[in-house]
């Protein structure tokens, strides 16, 4: 039966919209019942979600919609292209669709980060809902318009700010993701910790156990509250003028490594886990934060099942290639890198650091590569 067990609001004016956080609420027609009306749906998904769950939202949306549509794409960061990316317009074109035909992203990241891209270039812009299927995706990536896809230079480096009309999360569909991928997920819930809310850090110490298994209540209180800081957050700056920039903590390091790495072989949560543990070290050199504090998100990282070092990217020279990798970061300031800072337990700050600094942290906290299946 479907249960909304958590409604978080997002409030950008006219572009506001909700988050609904429950089980069974995927198959549910009453789930969809606001959403836009119009003659198309068009489901986005790929080749791993569509055998779990595109016949089942197919069939909650054929209750509103006259015709239901599926583009299924290829599976992985590396398709987050052009190419992949034209796929998309190739469908809606071939089948006819008109400016008010409504696009449902399903899955994680990657396919609602590229579909709602493709909804905002679509006749110069379509409406879309955010269906997330993994735990990244369900406390992070579909709220707060963010849409992208990645050039070989640089991660997420061509798209727009592009809301959607509506955010579904079911808690459900977390049953079928790999543990690797839940725990990738749990770094950006991990992060809402440092940068904001230190009594939610405290929680997640308590029950990051439970949410390594699944536990359906720790799961739904941790989706709240890490989409109820996004949405304070992104309600004050939605195009990343200042504020937002906070939610990139340890993203500065993990793009690094993402791209470094090459696409795909380090997950998104993984760099952003051991790019945490970089960016706290780099705020302790700072005289920010103490050891104990370092220490003790470490170990949360450690703990939540995710990469507390870095991979090596270079033998020759390492930091060089990370700082080459962080120089095209969206926050760099003519080439000069924006690190998001601890600036004291529960407070962030966006500063640059001297070069030297930086290197040293780099040097302190990477080893050979141990991520993987
Ligand atoms: P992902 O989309 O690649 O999904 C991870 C894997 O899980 C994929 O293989 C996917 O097919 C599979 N999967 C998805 N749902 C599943 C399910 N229910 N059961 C089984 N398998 C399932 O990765 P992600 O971690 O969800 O997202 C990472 C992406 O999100 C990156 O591209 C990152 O840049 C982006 N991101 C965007 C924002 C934003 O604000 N827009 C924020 C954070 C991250
Ligand atoms: N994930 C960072 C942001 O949405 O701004």
């Amino acid at each position: 039966m479907a249960e909304v067990l958590h409604r978080v609001g997002i409030d950008l004016g006219e572009r506001s919209y909700s988050i609904d956080i429950g089980q069974g609420l995927l198959p549910a027609a009453a789930t969809f019942a606001a959403c836009p009306k119009a003659a198309q749906a068009v489901i986005v998904t790929n080749t791993t979600v569509a055998p779990l769950y595109a016949r089942q939202l197919q069939a909650a949306l054929a209750a509103r919609y006259a015709q239901v549509r599926t583009v299924v794409l290829p599976d992985g960061e590396a398709y987050k292209d052009w190419q992949t990316l034209n796929l998309i317009f190739d469908a809606l074109l071939q089948h006819g669709c008109d400016r008010k035909t409504v696009l449902f992203a399903l899955g994680g990241g990657v396919v609602g980060d590229m579909t709602g891209f493709a909804a905002a270039s679509y006749m110069r812009g379509v409406p879309f809902v955010q269906i997330p299927t993994t735990l990244l995706s369900q406390v992070d990536s579909s709220v707060g318009g963010k849409t992208a896809i990645n050039h070989p230079l640089g991660k997420n480096m061509i798209g727009a700010f592009y809301q959607p009309q509506l955010v579904v999360c079911d808690l459900d569909t977390l049953a079928t993701l790999p543990e690797r991928e839940l725990s990738a997920g749990l770094a950006e819930v991990i992060k809402y910790g440092p940068i904001a809310d230190m009594d939610f850090l405290a929680w997640l110490e308590h029950n990051i156990d439970a949410l390594r298994q699944q536990d359906k209540a720790a799961l739904a209180h941790a989706v709240k509250r890490s989409v109820e800081i996004k949405a304070w957050v992104v309600g004050q700056d939605e195009k990343e003028s200042g504020l937002r920039a906070i939610l990139n903590f340890g993203h500065t390091f993990g793009h690094a490594i993402e791209a470094g790495m090459g696409y795909g072989n380090w997950l998104h949560g993984e760099g952003v886990g051991a790019g945490m543990v970089m960016a706290a070290h780099l705020s302790q050199r700072l005289g920010l934060v103490d050891a104990a504090f370092v220490e003790r998100l470490t170990h949360l990282i450690e703990r939540a099942g995710l990469p507390t070092r870095g991979p090596i990217l270079d033998t020759q020279d390492n930091a060089g290639a990370y700082l080459e990798h962080m120089r095209v970061d969206k926050k760099a300031e003519a080439g000069d890198i924006r690190f998001v800072l601890i600036d004291g337990p529960g407070k962030a700050v966006v500063r640059s650091a001297p070069d030297a600094l930086v290197r040293e942290v780099i040097n302190a906290c990477c080893a050979p590569a141990s991520v993987g299946a």
